[in-house]
């Protein structure tokens, strides 16, 4: 049996203050906590006026490279306290042709980490950042097969379901939720593939551009059998934090089922 404490970290950043929201952030981070995940663009805030503002804020994170900034205090934060942390990071990408994506990065208690980057973007992130490009991937972290996907991604079922075949026990899903729908699906996620997911979104309004956003809340912990094991309110900084045990993810549902082995993908088209 094999049971780990996770917490979804829900937060207020205040735009452009990163010294201060990953002040916050680590505030928030409970003790003895083995997978802690953060929100998307936890440390920057998320409404970029351009391309210009969001490369400022931008930092390398790839793991054969120094870290900027915020990886380099979180890493500090992972070493130091024994979590391994999922955060959600604007990324720079230095070249011939530069790029920025919207990614996450797991970083272990051992310094090492990897990353994802945004696949499916949400309105104006259309406009500025660039598209991920690494596809989806599974690590191991504290021991178990985790899975990162970003906020907007929840919609296509697609992603969820692909971490899920690569092995995928716990996918970490920093947000930035504006949209109602997310949580509740999410618990869909979680039982049609039958895996924990931890969402993990922010509160607060921002204003910076001429379509205010509000975002949502109710970052959440879900298990394989679609409980919501911990779900904070709309409202509230916090962290929802719950017991897990990586056995429910079996993917046995009857003596006669294995929802992998039960798929029929030759009709799938
Ligand atoms: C979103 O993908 N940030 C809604």
């Amino acid at each position: 049996m094999q049971t780990l404490k996770v917490a979804s970290i829900q937060n207020q950043p205040k735009f452009g203050n990163i010294g201060g929201n990953l002040h916050d952030l680590i505030g928030l981070l409970p003790a003895e906590c083995d997978l802690a995940v953060l929100p998307e663009l936890c440390a920057t805030g998320y409404q970029y006026r351009d391309r210009d503002e969001l490369r400022s804020m931008a930092e390398v994170i790839d793991p054969g490279q120094e870290p900027g900034p915020i990886t380099s205090r979180l890493t500090e934060i992972a070493m130091a306290s024994g979590t391994t942390i999922i955060a959600g990071v604007a990324e720079l990408v230095r070249g011939r042709s530069e790029k920025v994506f919207n990614s996450s990065v797991l970083i272990r208690p051992d310094g090492t980490r990897d990353i994802y980057r945004k696949i499916h973007l949400f309105l104006d992130e259309k406009k500025l950042f660039d598209a991920g490009d690494l596809g989806f991937s599974v690590v191991e972290a504290c021991g178990i097969k985790v899975g990162m996907m970003i906020c907007f991604d929840w919609i296509f079922p697609e992603a969820a379901r692909t971490l899920a075949l690569m092995g995928a026990q716990v996918i970490a899903h920093p947000s930035n939720l504006v949209l109602p729908w997310c949580p509740e699906a999410m618990i869909t996620r979680s039982l049609e593939n039958r895996v924990f997911t931890v969402t993990a979104n922010r509160i607060g309004r921002e204003m910076r551009t001429d379509s205010p956003l509000e975002f949502i809340g109710l970052s959440q912990v879900v298990s394989p059998g679609g409980c919501i094991l911990s779900r904070l309110g709309n409202n509230e900084t916090g962290a929802a934090t719950a017991s897990i045990n990586i056995v429910e993810t079996d993917k046995k549902i009857t003596a006669a089922n294995d929802l992998f082995a039960d798929r029929r993908p030759e009709f799938y088209r």
